[in-house]
């Protein structure tokens, strides 16, 4: 019995262990600190990993399927914070350094994102956030022709928000400097506002040593966009390799995270959320998939829909939430993933536009699958990563 205790304590601790990055407190000022900064010698990186985003295809189709056989990455956090403001430092493999001194169209440079909830106390969707929920993402490129960011111009005017193949549009870089740093406020698919970045007081870095990308990111704990002196917040990370053609959304993603500060209470009901894991039948999981689900849905080797027809569920269990899968098969119209371009899926359109000018999705809800079904389908839908 007690050695029953035991166990299940220590499996507890490590399904919440898993996802949590421990935010170290130290003296001094971690504020402006920079990824070669000694602070960072405090703590130890811990390993997460990191998922390509194949749901969503762009124009670019080598771009797509570089993207998805990238498949899972690791990616080495740490954390640390001074009471005031917190620093995240990331350590990634990268054996081909893209640092593009000239922009091209087809060439993009190595780049990392921080995503960080703007509530306190709710589990917004990670990648992309909604109207109710915003999420706020740190974008870093590594370029070596680019500017300050406290010397940042207006780089509005370059950005196409309906175009997320790109992060710029720029033919005459010695008019437009390249883009290093930039916030964005996320409040659905393709939703993004580009925040004052010279009102935040962030500093983002980016070194290549020895065959590895070293990223970070310093700023307040507190600012206008996010609040994450509560002891508990989420935060994603997003890599990009410029050499396999990654931008916009074609990245590697972690799923929510859970950053704890050290010695500091609160947050607690975010654990129990973002920890939400199903045990179920994953063979009959996988049998339900087949016969409700492959028909529209290519995911992993099973590529009986016509490419195109519906998302790529390949990972879609790496980084997406359980809640957000379950949302999704039963209620498919409360968030539509954008089919964004027509030329990427002419002809497949995922959403119906009805007379009332609501969109509603072309997929069926699942609402009739009893319980012990979708229990085991969303069991194996984990698996998917
Ligand atoms: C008739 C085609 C069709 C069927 C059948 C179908 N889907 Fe979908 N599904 C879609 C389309 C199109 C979208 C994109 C639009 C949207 O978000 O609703 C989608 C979106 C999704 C998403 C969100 C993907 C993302 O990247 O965010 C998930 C998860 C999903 N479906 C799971 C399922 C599961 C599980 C089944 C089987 C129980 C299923 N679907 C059956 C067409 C279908």
């Amino acid at each position: 019995m007690l050695i029953k205790i035991i166990m299940a304590i220590f499996i507890a601790n490590i399904a919440i262990a898993s996802n949590l990055i421990s935010v170290v407190k130290i003296p001094g000022n971690v504020l402006g600190i920079k990824a070669k900064s000694r602070a960072w010698m405090s703590t130890n990186f811990k390993k997460f990993s990191t998922f390509p985003m194949v749901s969503i295809k762009t124009n670019d189709a080598l771009a797509n399927k570089l993207n998805y056989q990238n498949g899972a990455k690791e990616v080495d956090i740490k954390a640390i914070y001074d009471g005031k403001n917190i620093a995240f430092l990331l350590r990634w493999k990268d054996s081909t350094k893209s640092v593009i001194g000239r922009m091209r169209t087809d060439d993009f440079n190595d780049a990392f994102g921080v995503e960080l909830q703007t509530k306190t106390d709710t589990v917004p969707y990670v990648d992309f956030g909604d109207l109710n929920d915003e999420i706020v993402f740190y974008l870093k490129n590594a370029n070596k022709n680019s500017v300050d960011i406290e010397e940042n111009q207006d780089i509005l005017s370059q950005f196409d928000y309906q175009n997320l193949n790109v992060f710029v549009k720029n033919s005459d870089e010695d008019l437009l400097p390249h883009v290093k740093q930039e916030v964005f406020l996320y409040h659905g698919f393709n939703n993004a506002i580009k925040l004052d970045t010279k009102l935040s007081n962030i500093t983002m870095d980016m070194i290549y040593k020895d065959g590895y990308w070293y990223g970070s990111l310093s700023k307040k704990l507190v600012d206008k966009n996010s609040n994450l002196s509560n002891g508990t917040f989420l935060v994603s990370f997003s890599l990009y390799d410029g050499k396999i053609k990654q931008r916009g959304r074609l990245r590697n993603l972690t799923p929510w995270l859970l950053a704890r500060l050290e010695g500091i209470e609160g947050g607690e009901s975010l654990v129990e959320e973002v920890n939400h894991k199903i045990s179920g039948d994953i063979k009959n999981g996988e049998k339900i998939a087949l016969k409700n689900c492959s028909i529209c849905h290519n995911y992993k080797n099973t590529r009986n829909a016509p490419v195109n027809m519906a998302p790529d569920l390949s990972f879609i269990g790496g980084y997406a939430s359980i809640d957000y899968i379950k949302e999704s098969i039963l209620q498919p119209s409360k968030v539509i993933v954008p089919d964004f371009t027509d030329s990427a899926h002419p002809n497949f359109s995922w959403i119906e536009k009805q007379e009332n000018g609501k969109n509603i999705s072309v997929m069926p809800s699942f609402e009739w699958m009893n319980e012990k079904n979708l229990n085991d389908l969303l069991a194996f839908m984990q698996t998917l990563r």
